[in-house]
């Protein structure tokens, strides 16, 4: 048998196992076992170089032949496979569009979020802007420059949180207020100012009521005719927006900070008849934020002539409204993270106002 019967041979041995090959794996064996790296065209072609001269061209051109004839069976026998699988997938994978959707758990805004985006959204109206602070503050932005020095008894009524003494004796602190803000802000822009501070405040005070981590909102308005009449107004209107009870009674009583002369604390009109507390009715009331005229020496900490300017601020706990507004009755429940209180007490995102949609 000469060299080119044998390759004849080989030629239609390799074309009849790919015609009856029945899947891909068996395509891909043929094709190592044909042409892979020691396959049998490739071998042969290898062997090139021991035919004599005069034959090497014609038997190339007849191994290269072999090859691609090889190579062209291969892939159209991997295709019939290829396509005969996707018919097979797409006959199994269809969709059925009228299934029932499988109904995704959705998460929850906390009420602390809540209560926050409600506050700015209403203040916003106002033309408030949002400023912040850090929580790490210093005794000058915490208490002295809100004419709470040293001494000041107000620096034990907070329980401070204070940090190691540095090397240079300094003592810094978490701040137990939203209101050194208020300075940092006066330090950073003159007027008019028209802020308000949500954010995060501790204390080292933990029961019923209280708890060591708690948030507040501060607002700041300075400008040159800003008076007591703005404060009044601005935060009866406030509590109203807040409480969503248009006529709710909100009265102020004289009261006392070492940052507002003069000071007072707001109340809403309540009734606990029955021990149980509701807003808008009867003949009590229930005090909800801290609020005054700005000391001029905490404008002058502040850089800010008292001459010129004069200003409102008001200060309250994010928890206790939250707890009044939405009838919570622990505030520690708040950080204990049970997934079923917050499913109870959460919003659905589509609920926070935001600043562009207003309440
Ligand atoms: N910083 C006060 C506190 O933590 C709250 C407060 C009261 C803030 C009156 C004010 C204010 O800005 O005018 O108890």
């Amino acid at each position: 048998m000469t060299q080119a019967d044998n390759i004849d041979a080989y030629a239609s041995e390799t074309g009849a196992a790919i015609d009856a090959a029945a899947s891909l794996d068996e395509i891909e064996k043929i094709r190592v076992a044909a042409l892979g790296r020691s396959g049998t065209v490739t071998q042969w072609m290898k062997s090139l170089g021991t035919l004599p001269k005069d034959e090497r061209a014609a038997a190339g051109a007849r191994f290269n032949q072999l090859r691609a004839g090889i190579e062209e069976k291969l892939a159209a026998a991997a295709q019939k496979f290829e396509a005969a699988a996707l018919a097979a997938r797409l006959a199994t994978e269809r969709v059925d569009v009228t299934l029932p959707v499988k109904s995704e758990i959705a998460g929850r805004i906390h009420p602390i979020s809540q209560t926050i985006a409600e506050v700015v959204a209403i203040f916003g109206e106002m033309g408030f802007r949002v400023a912040e602070g850090p929580h790490i503050e210093d005794d000058f932005y915490n208490f002295t420059a809100l004419n709470i020095p040293p001494e000041h008894p107000a620096r034990q009524e907070h329980d401070t949180f204070y940090f190691p003494e540095s090397a240079e004796g300094h003592r810094r602190l978490l701040r137990t207020h939203t209101s050194p803000v208020q300075i940092r802000t006066m330090l950073a822009q003159q007027p008019p100012i028209r802020i308000i501070v949500p954010g995060r405040t501790f204390r080292s005070d933990h029961d019923a009521t209280h708890s060591p981590m708690f948030h507040q909102v501060e607002g700041l308005v300075i400008d040159e005719s800003t008076h007591m009449g703005q404060l009044k107004g601005c935060l009866i209107d406030f509590c109203r927006a807040f409480f969503g009870i248009d006529h709710l009674p909100v009265r102020f009583r004289a009261s006392y900070f070492p940052f507002t002369e003069p000071s007072a604390e707001v109340d809403i009109g309540c009734s606990r008849a029955g021990g149980e507390l509701k807003i808008g009715a009867g003949a009590d009331w229930l005090e909800i934020l801290g609020c005054g005229m700005v000391n001029p020496k905490v404008l002058e900490y502040g850089g800010i002539d008292p001459a010129k300017y004069q200003g409102f601020a008001f200060g309250m706990g994010v928890e206790r409204i939250a707890m009044l507004k939405y009838g919570i009755p622990d505030l520690r429940t708040f950080y204990d993270s049970d997934l079923r209180w917050l499913r109870h007490y959460g919003f659905l995102p589509l609920d926070v106002p935001s600043m562009v949609g207003g309440l």
